[in-house]
């Protein structure tokens, strides 16, 4: 799982503009002006421009921006870089496995980054979240995408499941549905992936003490799976000056999607 915030995190100015296509959802909805794009993967790994302002975004939401100098922000350029080469790597493998039909609507694919941009504010990013056809170990309770390890997908215990991961919103334009059109994206990617994955109900981890999360993915329809104990994991903190490791529980939820009646 990539769960950039939380496990060890850490380049340049940009080549090319941010770019995302594929609007998923353009009704204004709640968060007037708020459109939902799926990401494209970054073209130059040394200059990462979507990946580098996913990783931004995320930081700066989830811990606050760091003095220069301080020892938070010398962390925090570590800790960038490896959640950067993580996003990069992710947007590249969703990219490679994106089929488009005639109309360059998605037929079939392993994944996608959907991002939230304030049209009315220069398509400011708002929020993001990640959903993947993720390979699912119940014996070690993890998930993890299926680009880097062909050996995972034998083993009998293993499985593909849609998982998301990262969802964030900024802190300023909470509650006002942008979250919801995230999941919303995210449940309509999975609809194309029925016959890869091994079951159509969508996974998330979340950690106990995440009492906004709980209470946002069961209004989104999620609950605890069923049998599951809770999952030891570890989550970043960052406390005044410097950032550090901290155990947490993480829960296992799910959503079972509704079967379409057309073919
Ligand atoms: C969780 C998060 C993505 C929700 O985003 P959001 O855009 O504020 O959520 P929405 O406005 O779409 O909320 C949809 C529903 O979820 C529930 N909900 C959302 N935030 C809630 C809160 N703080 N308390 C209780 N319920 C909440 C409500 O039922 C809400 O509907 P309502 O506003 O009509 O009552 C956002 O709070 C966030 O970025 N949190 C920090 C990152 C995080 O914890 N991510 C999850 C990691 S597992």
């Amino acid at each position: 799982m990539l769960t950039v915030a939380l496990i060890i995190f850490a380049w340049l100015e940009p080549l090319h503009a941010f770019s995302s296509t594929e609007i998923t959802s353009s009704s204004p909805a709640a968060g007037t002006g708020i459109r939902i794009r799926r990401l494209e993967a970054d073209t130059n790994f040394l200059f990462p421009t979507n990946a580098k302002r996913l990783t931004e975004f995320l930081m700066d939401v989830t811990y606050g921006e760091c003095r220069p100098f301080s020892s938070a922000w010398a962390q925090r350029a570590v800790i960038d870089a490896t959640a950067r080469s993580e996003l990069y790597s992710r947007l590249a493998y969703y990219q490679k496995e994106l089929i488009l039909d005639e109309n360059g609507a998605v037929s079939s694919g392993s994944g996608a980054i959907f991002i939230a941009e304030d049209e009315e504010n220069n398509c400011e990013l708002v929020g993001f979240v990640d959903i993947g056809a993720s390979l699912w170990d119940s014996k070690q309770r993890m998930f993890q995408l299926p680009m880097n390890d062909d050996n995972l997908k034998r083993r009998a215990s293993i499985e593909l499941v849609p998982y998301v991961s990262n969802l964030v919103v900024d802190t300023r334009v909470r509650r006002r549905g942008i979250g919801k059109r995230l999941m919303e994206a995210c449940d309509a990617e999975v609809t194309g992936w029925r016959t890869k994955c091994a079951t159509n109900s969508i996974s998330l981890e979340v950690t106990l003490t995440n009492q906004v999360a709980l209470d946002f993915y069961r209004a989104m329809g999620y609950v605890i799976a069923k049998g599951s104990s809770s999952t030891p994991g570890t989550e970043m903190k960052r406390e005044g000056d410097s950032f550090r490791m901290e155990d947490v529980q993480r829960c296992l939820m799910q959503k079972e999607l509704m079967q379409s009646s057309s073919p």
